[in-house]
């Protein structure tokens, strides 16, 4: 197990009655609130309704950004920069998935420096000395961000979807009931569920090989997915498959299980220009560009995918090598995603091989992964999945 030190200050409130817990986590700050939203689901829904009400009780002053977009653009994080510059914001409330929670990341540290907020942070990774507090009631399953200190968002003048994370972006509190997810549309709900395996993938097949507790937290969090998201799929009312789904996808970023891991973020490299470049929901992105990734560095991970395939996906080893029980659960990694609906080639995204160079050029390849791998390896994976 490698040396680490683990931080995560978010104040997290669970369950079907979370958001009771909003008036209290309000009264912390000052008068000025940014609400922060997507396109229009909370209205939709009545949650912004019942979010006004809170709002309104608590004897805030409301400000508004809606209609983030998913794969957040830089000029809306600049349009809440200057809001919250102009009106002097004391809070800023996201309320959403990712996306808003990742805009409103971005607002938080750029509405307190005078640099650009792209240059200084996506592109450069400074360090933000300072941030607008941030509050997160969450709509969707899938990213983490509201556990996390991560923030993507994309320059569409540039194509880049470029991360940013720092100890300033942790949200202060974040509010999880799942019966917000109940009117999710079944792909969303599924590109969350890619999403989290995804995430749990890249942290768990990473060095080093041997057995810690990580591992094992990992492997239970990926049975614990699968499972809710069968239930999920049949009824997706059940609270319980809901509950599960909410909490994996942001225990799975919450810090624990990167401890004493190098972890392995390739398969988001790769996804991210895809998403930059043709506006493909993240988590369908993942679902072909994961299993594709894992089929080409196989040679170099079959310890880690062999038992990943017996303890997660219930692969019997009997009769088989140890590469022939790890592609077999790589092969029940990609069946699982297609049998939830989820597109598993380049060709159900609409992309075929003229997208296959722009991705590559735009995939960042200086972080570490499992196996290192360049430009040409990105291109055959991509080829792969055609
Ligand atoms: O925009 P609205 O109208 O709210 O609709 C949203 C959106 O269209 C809809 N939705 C959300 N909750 C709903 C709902 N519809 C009905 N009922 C509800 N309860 O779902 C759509 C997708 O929302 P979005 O926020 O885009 O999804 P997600 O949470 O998957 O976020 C994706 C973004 O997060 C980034 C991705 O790259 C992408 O830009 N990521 C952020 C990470 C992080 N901060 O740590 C890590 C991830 O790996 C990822 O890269
Ligand atoms: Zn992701």
């Amino acid at each position: 197990m490698l040396d680490f030190m683990y931080y995560n200050p978010v104040r997290v409130h669970f369950g079907k009655n979370a958001l009771e817990a909003l008036p209290g986590e309000l009264s912390r700050f000052g008068k000025k609130v940014l609400l922060v939203y997507g396109g229009g689901s909370i209205k939709r829904t009545g949650l912004y309704d019942r979010i006004v009400s809170a709002l309104r009780e608590s004897g805030k002053e409301i400000f508004e950004l809606g209609g983030v977009m998913p794969n957040p653009r830089a000029e809306k994080v600049y349009e809440g920069i200057e809001l919250c510059k102009r009106e002097g914001i004391d809070l800023l409330l996201a309320v959403g998935g990712g996306s808003t929670i990742d805009c409103a990341k971005a607002i938080a540290v750029g509405a307190r420096t005078d640099r650009d907020f792209w240059e200084a942070f996506f592109k450069n990774w400074e360090e933000a000395h300072d941030a607008i507090p941030l509050g997160v009631v969450l709509t969707i399953p899938a990213t983490g961000s509201e556990l996390d200190k991560s923030a993507v968002i994309t320059n569409m003048a540039t194509h880049e979807k470029n991360g940013y994370d720092s100890e300033r972006t942790y949200p202060q509190f974040s509010i999880l009931d799942p019966t917000l997810t109940y009117t999710l549309p079944k792909h969303q709900m599924v590109n969350g569920i890619v999403d989290t395996i995804s995430h749990l993938y890249e942290l768990y097949i990473s060095p080093p090989d041997e057995e810690c507790l990580t591992d094992a937290l990992a492997e239970a969090c990926l049975r614990t997915e699968i499972d809710a998201a069968r239930r999920a799929v049949i009824d997706p009312e059940d609270y319980d498959a809901r509950a599960n789904l909410m909490w994996t996808s942001s225990f799975a970023l919450c810090g624990m299980l990167n401890n004493g891991k190098k972890t392995d973020w390739e398969s988001h490299n790769i996804e991210h220009p895809i998403s930059a470049l043709y506006d493909v929901a993240h988590g369908a992105g993942l679902a072909v560009v994961h299993p594709a990734y894992l089929d080409y560095i196989l040679p170099y991970a079959v310890p880690r995918l062999k038992r990943l395939a017996v303890n997660v996906w219930g692969v019997d080893p009997q009769g088989k090598t140890d590469e022939e029980i790890a592609r077999a659960g790589v092969a029940a990694t990609r069946d699982f995603f297609h049998a939830l609906g989820a597109p598993v080639t380049l060709g159900e995204l609409g992309l075929g091989e003229e997208a296959v160079d722009p991705i590559a050029d735009l995939t960042d390849l200086s972080c570490f992964s499992y196996q290192p791998i360049a430009r040409e390896d990105v291109v055959a994976i991509l080829r792969s999945a055609l």
